[in-house]
């Protein structure tokens, strides 16, 4: 899927976000190696820190169909300015991304739209394969 749809289907979850508190709805696409797509938007709660981010939700849904290996993700906020994961999702990503897996990050201007890599992110990053007996992890 090329990275402009991947992007559009991210853009158009957002408007499922349920975020009245902050008023700042998200929406995030993955696209599996496996050329699946999985969706996701943030959703808040009165118990502020309940809530959940977008790529959160999108990460859960690609999990639960039997996926684990991310090729790109787009992140759409409802804001002008770009928004980019936050420090958490980062992580988040980390867990089933490489150094070179694509991030797609805008806002409502395709102009603040940057495309970037998870390594650029998120650089030095600790991941499964810095836990000693475990970097056989399947299933
Ligand atoms: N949010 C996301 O869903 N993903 C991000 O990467 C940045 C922030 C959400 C969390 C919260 O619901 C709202 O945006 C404002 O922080």
């Amino acid at each position: 899927m090329p990275i402009e749809s991947l992007f559009a289907a991210a853009r158009a979850v957002r408007d499922r976000a349920y975020a009245p508190y902050s008023g700042f709805q998200v929406g995030a696409a993955i696209l599996t190696r496996n050329g699946h797509t999985y969706l996701g938007c943030n959703v808040e709660n009165a118990a502020y820190p309940s809530g959940t981010c977008a790529e959160q939700a999108a990460i859960s849904a690609m999990v639960a169909a039997g996926e684990k290996e991310i090729a790109a993700i787009a992140i759409a906020g409802s804001a002008p300015e770009t928004c980019f994961p936050c420090g958490a999702c980062r992580q988040r990503i980390r867990e089933f991304a490489d150094g070179d897996t694509k991030v797609i990050a805008g806002g409502t201007l395709g102009a603040e739209r940057v495309e970037t890599t998870l390594d650029a992110l998120l650089p030095h990053a600790f991941g499964p394969e810095q836990l000693p007996g475990l970097s056989g992890l399947e299933g």
